[in-house]
Formats: C-alpha cells, structure tokens, sequence
C-alpha cells in the first residue's frame, strides 16, 4: 500500500498495473533504438563530431541512448538572427493557427507515448509510472495553452469610450524568447515553456538541460510534425555557459522563461539586465524549494507516512515540488515515525523500467555525490532515523541514491536545499507552532508546502500563513496537475506566474490600446 498512488493529470487512479502492459510492449521497440541528436535550427546544421557527446541511462552507465550534438555560439546567434526574422510573421498568424500546432503536438506526443516514456526512463531515469504522469502532463499543457490563448488572444479587447473614438486592447507577442529547462520533467516542463511561449505569438529558441537533450529533441521534431515552422522554435542543447549566455546576453532576446536552481535563475537575471542598449527583459523563473509539511496531533498517521512517502520519495525526491522537511508534533511523531521506517524499509530501489520498482536513480555522478556528501555529514551526527534498503549489485552501475530520513533540529541546519531521496524531520511541541511557521517563512523559499491535521480551523490558519506558492492540506505535496493547481513559487523560488495557471500567458505578450478617432 505504500507504492506511490499513480494518478494521471486527469486524476484517473493508475495503480492499476495492468494499464501499463500494453504501453511496454509497445516500448520494447524503443529500448535499445540508439538516438543521433543535433541542434534542430532554422537552418542545416553540419555533422560535428568533435562537439558530440554520448549519452548514457542513470540506471546503467555503460548503456548509451544515443548522441547529442551541442550547438556551437555562431549556431547559436544565427539562430536567433533567424528568429527574430520570423517574429513578425510568426506574431500574425491568427491564434487559432497557433493553437492548432499546439494541439496537434498533443495528440502527437499521445500517439508517441510509448517512445515517449521510454526515453524519459532511458535518458532521465524515470519510472514509467512516472513516465505516462508527465507525458499526460505536457499533453495536457498543449491542450490548456492552446485554449487559454484562443479565449484571451483571438479578438482584441473593446473598451468604453466617448462616442466617436474607439478604444481596443490587442494582446501580441513580445519578441523572441529563450526557454531554458531542466532535466526532472524532460517532456512537461520543457513542452510547458515552449508551447506556452510559441502560442502567445513568440518565436523560441529552447534549450533543454544538458542531460535530456534527447527527448527534448524528439518533442520538437514531433513539434515540426505538427505544422510549426523550424524557425519559430528552435532546439538548441548544449551548455550553459556557450548557449545559455548568448540566450542572456543578447540584447533582441525580449523575455526568458526558466525553471531550474535560484542560482542560476539569478545569474540569468544579472546578465539580461547587464545588457546595453537592450529592452527591459521578461524573466519567469520557477526556481528550488524547501519544501515543508505540518504534522499536528489529530493527523492520521497511516495516512500521513503514505503521503510523505510519495512527497518526499517519489521520482528519487528529484521534483521542485518534493518534501524536504517534515514537521511533526510531538504527539504523534513517535507513531509516525515508526510507520514511516516500516513502509521506507519496503521501498524498492532498481531499474525505473521495471513495474515493481518504487525508487529509480538519481540523475547522474554529481547528483549523487552531492547528495551522498550531505548524507555522510547527516549519518555522522548520528541523526538518522531510516533508509531504504539497496541491493549493490542491483544498482552497481547506476547513480542510485537510497531513501533515507534523519532528525534535524530545525530547517536552518540545512544550507541549501537536497534535490533528491532525503527527508528531514523535525519534532515541534505545539506551543513552538508560531516560532516553526517564523522559522520556515524565514527561509525565503516558497514553493509547496503540506499540513496534515483532521483539526480543520487549524489546517486553514496555517495554510494562510504560509508563503508559498501551492498549500496542501491532508495529501502529498506533488504532482500538481494543469488547469487545476497552478503551480509555482513565490520568494527564492520564483517570479510567477503559475505554469498550468489562467495567468501564465498572459505574462508573455504585450500589450497595446488602440483608440481611434472615427
Ligand atoms: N509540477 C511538479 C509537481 O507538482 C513539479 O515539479 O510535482
């Protein structure tokens, strides 16, 4: 009962196992398929073998998914020479063409779910629950961007005026955006950013996390299947400091949108505005969390430990939304406690292709170590509470992580946030509640948060103090689903607007009041 509760954006219960055979068969034909990826731009990119990098599964390290080609800085300035060409033609074509695209890629990437899915588990070490959740994800964004544009970008707005002049709001692209995106959700939060961008009337340079560029570059040819020119959007994978500073240092680059760590959302920050001479840029980042839960007296345990598990464990605790520190209450943190280390001691951890696995790696070695360094540090103090068993020869070859828990005193002992299976627990007496809200506002991040209490008067007081971006209430903390929980932080962990929220276009166009003296 403690494997994660599968549940589509539609919230349709996938724990049925059963669902999934047909899809696998389907993705043997995608196991092995090795992919060549290459800068996907306006114009022909040559073979460059010195500039091409394999890429490997987290799970297994000596097995390849194919090749990426990175894009060169020349490649890269020509492309946005190209782009910012198309914008204008691009800016007029009537939304509902636009929006056409945008679903037509959504019934694309349906069709394509089986290869999908593999490669989000081959090249991003994703289980294949995990898998459908996010492909369902960023076909449902398609979907919902494609609609939210019709509804607020078709007619222009009329507005009152004395008889005699007429006044109208047109909405319209802003230019040429950048959509730099990270390798946790390779399809969703990649699809998010570029269709969102692309419907609104932008034309897009993306480039995907260096370690998923393959699926992303499988998203965009389905993208140009779908009808959208090559130079409107354009795949650019590489590296952050060749790509991602021309995406931030050119001055014709009118907005960015990023989802990532703060630090690098800041850095962007700074060199859009070091720009001279260049407009005043849109920055929309969704950045890192430190992400918290409540726990009072009234909660029910069983209950609680389902939900931390899957907030703190599923996907290797490698979502911005994931839990990071646990509050609970004296009362009931023995009790807790002691369910949470009998259903982490059942977690398995191994190959995300396979069904019965609950934990599959982390993203690859710096990931690991990283997270291994804060562990040791943790383990020597002598504060750990639990952790998952790992079979070594299992998971010899990958960059496996196991779940483990420890007791912190308060969420200051940890310096920056651990993107991965680590759950860390604080016990508060309740007379501490105001000092434990002080304490986790205090940190300046604000992206999910979680309370667990049958004490309703309680829940509600607490979720209002909090500043955060996406409060939940006797559930996990993830998996927020589109058009339903809009989803993004506020502080440290984000500028807004909320992706899969009814205000997220709106922050990539322009606006402009024509008033006319008829
Ligand atoms: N949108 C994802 C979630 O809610 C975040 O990373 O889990």
């Amino acid at each position: 009962i403690y494997g994660p509760k599968r549940r589509n954006s539609r919230g349709v219960n996938l724990n049925i196992r059963s669902h999934y055979y047909p899809l696998m068969e389907k993705m043997a034909a995608f196991m092995d398929k090795q992919y060549p990826a290459k800068p996907l731009l306006a114009f022909e990119v040559a073979d460059d073998a010195a500039n091409t990098h394999s890429v490997t599964s987290p799970y297994d390290r000596r097995k390849t998914v194919g090749s990426v080609q990175w894009t060169s800085k020349e490649q890269a300035t020509k492309a946005l020479d190209a782009a910012w060409a198309a914008f204008p033609r691009w800016d007029a074509t009537p939304v509902a063409e636009r929006a056409a695209i945008m679903r037509r890629l959504g019934d694309l990437m349906e069709e394509h779910m089986a290869e999908l899915m593999t490669l989000c588990s081959r090249e991003g070490g994703k289980l294949l629950t995990d898998g459908v959740d996010e492909i369902r994800e960023a076909v449902d964004f398609c979907r919902f961007y494609a609609m939210r544009a019709e509804e607020n970008f078709g007619e222009a707005i009329v507005l009152p005026g004395p008889t005699g002049e007429s006044n109208r709001l047109m909405l319209g692209g802003k230019g040429v955006f950048a959509a730099i995106s990270p390798w946790n959700f390779p399809v969703a939060i990649f699809c998010g950013q570029v269709v969102a961008a692309a419907v609104a009337g932008n034309t897009v340079l993306a480039k995907p996390a260096e370690q998923t560029s393959i699926i992303a570059h499988r998203v965009i040819e389905l993208l140009y299947e779908a009808g959208m020119p090559r130079d409107v959007v354009q795949l650019l994978p590489g590296d952050g400091p060749t790509v991602g500073n021309v995406l931030s240092s050119d001055p014709r680059i009118t907005g960015v949108v990023f989802t990532g760590g703060t630090d690098t959302a800041q850095i962007i920050n700074r060199a859009l505005a070091a720009r001279e001479n260049a407009p005043l840029p849109t920055l929309i980042a969704e950045t890192g969390g430190m992400n918290t839960m409540i726990v009072d007296s009234t909660a029910l345990p069983e209950q609680v430990v389902v939900d931390v598990v899957q907030s703190a464990f599923q996907s290797a605790g490698q979502r911005c939304s994931a839990l990071r520190v646990l509050y609970l209450q004296d009362d009931v943190a023995d009790r807790v406690i002691e369910i949470l280390k009998g259903a982490m001691n059942e977690l398995r951890i191994g190959d995300p292709r396979e069904l019965g696995t609950d934990v599959g790696p982390v993203i690859d070695e710096d990931a690991r170590k990283g997270l291994l360094e804060h562990i040791e540090k943790l383990k020597a103090e002598n504060r750990l509470v639990a952790e998952t068993p790992m079979a070594v020869e299992q998971t010899r070859e990958g960059t496996f992580v196991a779940p483990v828990a420890f007791t912190i005193d308060s969420i200051d002992a940890l310096t920056r946030e651990q993107f991965g299976p680590v759950l860390h627990i604080v016990r508060y007496k309740s007379s501490q509640l105001d000092k434990v809200i002080n304490d986790i506002n205090g940190r300046n991040y604000g992206l999910t948060f979680g309370v667990h209490s049958r004490n309703e008067s309680f829940a509600a007081e607490v979720a209002q103090k909090m500043r955060v971006g996406n409060v939940y209430i006797n559930r996990n903390i993830i998996g927020a689903v589109v058009g339903v929980q809009p989803f993004g932080g506020q502080g440290l962990s984000g500028t807004g607007p909320k992706a899969g929220g009814p205000h997220y276009l709106q922050r990539f166009v322009n606006e402009k009041t024509i008033t006319n003296n008829t």
